[in-house]
């Protein structure tokens, strides 16, 4: 994948520990984690999961997070029961609080869709849990606010620039963790995931926050 140039200097590196592409297979829910460093981010964090349609919800206990499945062959996008998820769907909320963010569309799991290569989420080898980025090595996201136990709010991509150098003023910074919940029913003829040509190595300080707007 040609958009991860920008970081291939810290791709050569073996892993001692930490995730592999196989801890982002089969069937999961996806837990909120209220974080703007991955580094430092722990179960602490957790504020909550998302739910069918890939919204962000905080419900009394786990039953209300959505299974998601991200299928063993290309494009590897997730899809609910709800349909497949993308943030492509233009009738979803934009981040209109956002300098960068405005032209992004709400994350939304639909049917029919077809979900495509820019669909996918991915995790990177190496992370000491499951986050799941998007993008150009865009590995958090941005909600209004983490919602009330009853209501949802829209999960948009993370975006940073000169002007905006941090998280949209007024929302929250968020990380998405899958939680595998067991894999595929049919195992036979599974393809190897593709991971990105980039790992981490051990202790490796890279924020990983997307690049930078320049405007
Ligand atoms: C979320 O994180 C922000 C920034 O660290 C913090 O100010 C806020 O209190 C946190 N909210 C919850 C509900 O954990
Ligand atoms: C979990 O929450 C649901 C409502 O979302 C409720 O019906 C169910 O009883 C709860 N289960 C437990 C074990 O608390
Ligand atoms: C979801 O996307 C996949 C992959 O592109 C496609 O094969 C499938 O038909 C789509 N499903 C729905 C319900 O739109
Ligand atoms: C990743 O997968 C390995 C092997 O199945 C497992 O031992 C480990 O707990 C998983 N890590 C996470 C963070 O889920």
């Amino acid at each position: 994948m040609v958009m991860f140039t920008s970081v291939l200097a810290f791709a050569t590196a073996a892993l001692a520990q930490g995730i592999t592409q196989a801890n982002f297979t089969g069937m999961g829910t996806i837990d909120v984690w209220n974080s703007s460093d991955w580094r430092e981010a722990t179960t602490a964090d957790k504020v909550g999961c998302l739910d069918t349609h890939g919204k962000f919800i905080t419900p009394s206990n786990d039953s209300a997070c959505a299974v998601f499945t991200r299928i063993n062959t290309y494009p590897y996008t997730l899809s609910t029961t709800s349909g497949n998820c993308t943030f492509s769907d233009e009738s979803q909320e934009i981040n209109s609080d956002s300098i960068y963010g405005k032209s992004d569309h709400a994350w939304n799991c639909l049917k029919p869709f077809t979900a495509d290569i820019y669909d996918e989420l991915y995790t990177i080898n190496g992370f000491p849990h499951v986050f799941l980025c998007q993008g150009d090595v865009d590995c958090y996201f941005d909600a209004k606010a983490i919602p009330a136990r009853d209501a949802t709010s829209n999960i948009w991509p993370f975006r940073w620039g000169s002007q905006q150098l941090g998280i949209t003023p007024g929302h929250v910074m968020l990380l998405l963790v899958w939680n595998k919940v067991g894999d595929l029913p049919k195992r036979e003829g599974v393809d190897e995931i593709p991971s990105p040509r980039v790992s981490l190595k051990v202790g490796e300080q890279v924020p990983l926050l997307g690049k930078k707007i320049l405007s």
